[in-house]
């Protein structure tokens, strides 16, 4: 269905052009005084200038057309049109008009949702975890925002390829390398003579190698000739050394098992488990290829890129592809999965998503990839840079000892503080509240997040977060609950409201859903289009806030107008697949009670 903000345009554009003025004038935005119109056109101020008139005159005249277009039984659109000093255009819609376009949302596919992509393939590169470092809170962004963005898009018609792209190619391998070969240096992969097959069965368990990493890491702070060693290992690995390949592949077993483990638990699901290593294929040839076009060049032993644009603000560092002692870099993996990318899906658009640290190198990426012509010009390459979730005294989040918070103990202390809230309210077997706590942790967690825009930072509060008021997930769940749970109350009077259609309300709280629900389309299309999840969670409050003030005014069970309890039980149907479309979105779900 065309967004309500279209229709409503096109029939202003109409009444311009009808008085004779151009009908670019004839924009039509949301009010910012809900206490006098719904809808308004700024338009006749613009419009003065050019025509020599006083803005009055010219809304005063377009609403005259208007009002004379419905009493000649034309488009009854609006139940109000005003013409308001200096010039504004004030617009009602008519209650009829406005039920006949929630009716069309009930029939239609998608909620009457306007598809705007016709299967184009868009990568979205979020996630970003490392292979063998355990998940840290500082990955839960990326992988929460990539998530929705990612179901936005399936959602709009597009193919979507969400792809985790793991650092699995780094100095970490090395350093787990040498730390397993001093504590078992009798392992077969460090025998240089051995001939045989190496063992199948991994030579440490998840919990190990999560220790040895950092033992490692810290290790390689204090001892300079460790700190070497380990990076021999990586650059043997990288040029492919057999044993440190099966360990490799060890640690990639034991680390992705327990990585997807993770995912999952926050209801995150990758279509492709790619990583830096995949790149490595490509790299040779591109190095090869930028020498060739002239682009790389020699500088100070490095090889780099230029990238700067002469609209450049600042000045703008060439890309490094590699470093004077041979190694490739961050970059030159992320050219080498371009290049791959490019092969295996010639993708419409690029997403990435990670901390806004990292905008440089997107910035410095993007542009080799278009100069060197592996990615069309036209193509959208998109970085969306996050800040960082702080704790409550403003620093980035650590746990009470100062260390590094996993992301296992997050979830855990969020789904604690949901299931404390849960017994509190009511009572509901253990098992049943526990299994509840978790979807409503989740809810609770990803909408935290998902609620600020991207860029900024925001402060992780268990506390705000968990509560089941104000502008939080568990709110939002328990608006749908709250739904469910009338639904279920009236269930023989919603058999029959299934045949009912939703009747017009002239106004109240009643109107006040209605103008929610009808801006659904319009909500979903811009939040994709400006990957922009917390427009969704903007729109998801609004939209519940809006059914509570309703539920509040109307005793929907004891309403003795049968039709117009079916039209009710119509339209808190609508809102509840309304919010239940835009949470799945989101990434996540609303359980059946809380
Ligand atoms: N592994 C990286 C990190 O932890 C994030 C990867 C993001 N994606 C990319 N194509 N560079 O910082």
């Amino acid at each position: 269905m065309e967004k309500i903000l279209n229709l409503i345009t096109a029939e202003m554009k109409k009444a311009f052009a009808r008085c004779g003025y151009e009908e670019s004038y004839a924009k039509v935005v949301l009010s910012n005084r809900p206490d006098l119109c719904e809808y308004q056109c700024n338009g006749a101020m613009a419009a003065a200038k050019a025509y020599k008139k006083k803005p009055i005159d010219i809304a005063g005249q377009v609403v005259e057309s208007l009002r004379a277009a419905r009493d000649e039984g034309g488009a009854a659109m609006f139940s109000e049109v005003q013409a308001v000093m200096p010039g504004f255009i004030n617009l009602r819609l008519a209650g009829g008009f406005l039920a006949g376009y929630l009716n069309g949302m009930q029939r239609e596919g998608k909620l009457g949702l306007e598809e705007p992509g016709h299967g184009e393939t868009i990568i979205v590169d979020y996630g970003g975890a490392n292979v063998a470092k355990p998940l840290h809170v500082g990955h839960l962004r990326s992988a929460v925002i990539g998530e929705s963005i990612k179901r936005m898009g399936n959602f709009l018609g597009y193919h979507m390829v969400g792809d985790v792209h793991l650092g699995d190619w780094g100095l970490q391998m090395g350093l787990i390398i040498e730390e397993l070969r001093s504590r078992k240096p009798e392992l077969p992969y460090f025998d240089e003579g051995y001939q045989g097959e190496y063992p199948s069965e991994p030579p440490f368990t998840i919990g190990e190698l999560e220790e040895i990493y950092p033992a490692a890491s810290i290790k390689a702070k204090g001892d300079e000739a460790f700190k070497e060693r380990a990076q021999t290992a990586t650059f043997k690995l990288q040029n492919g050394y057999g044993p440190y390949i099966a360990i490799w592949r060890h640690i990639m077993a034991v680390s992705l098992a327990d990585l997807k483990k993770n995912y999952d638990s926050l209801d995150v699901h990758f279509d492709l488990w790619k990583g830096e290593s995949d790149a490595q294929p490509y790299i040779p040839w591109l190095i090869e290829d930028l020498q060739q076009k002239g682009l790389a060049y020699e500088s100070q032993g490095a090889l780099v890129v230029d990238v700067a644009r002469d609209s450049d603000a600042k000045e703008f560092p060439p890309c490094i592809i590699r470093k004077s002692d041979g190694a490739a870099l961050y970059a030159t993996s992320d050219l080498g999965t371009i290049l791959e990318r490019e092969k295996l899906y010639a993708p419409a658009k690029y997403i990435y998503i990670t901390d806004k640290r990292q905008e440089l190198h997107f910035t410095q990426v993007f542009r080799v990839a278009k100069k060197a012509g592996y990615v069309k010009e036209d193509t959208p390459m998109v970085h969306i840079g996050f800040g960082t979730m702080n704790g409550k005294d403003g620093k980035p989040f650590k746990t009470r000892d100062g260390g590094t918070m996993r992301l296992e103990c997050l979830i855990g202390d969020i789904n604690e503080a949901v299931y404390g809230r849960i017994r509190e309210n009511r009572t509901m077997p253990d098992e049943e509240a526990a299994q509840t706590a978790k979807t409503v942790g989740l809810a609770a967690l990803k909408y935290g997040d998902l609620s600020n825009q991207a860029a900024k930072d925001y402060i992780f509060d268990l506390e705000r977060f968990s509560s089941f008021e104000g502008n939080t997930g568990p709110y939002i769940l328990y608006t749908i609950v709250r739904i469910k749970s009338i639904l279920a109350k009236c269930k023989e009077a919603s058999g029959q409201a299934k045949e009912a259609r939703i009747l017009a309300a002239e106004g109240g709280t009643e109107k006040g859903l209605m103008l929610e629900l009808s801006k659904y389309n319009d909500a979903l299309l811009n939040a994709f289009a400006e990957a922009a999840p917390h427009k969704v969670c903007q729109y998801v409050y609004d939209l519940a806030n809006a059914f509570n003030g309703f539920y509040r005014d109307n005793k929907i069970l004891a309403q003795e107008d049968k039709a117009l309890q079916a039209s009710w039980i119509r339209l808190i149907t609508l809102t509840k697949d309304v919010l239940a479309t835009c949470i799945h979105v989101l990434g996540f779900e609303a359980p059946d009670q809380m």
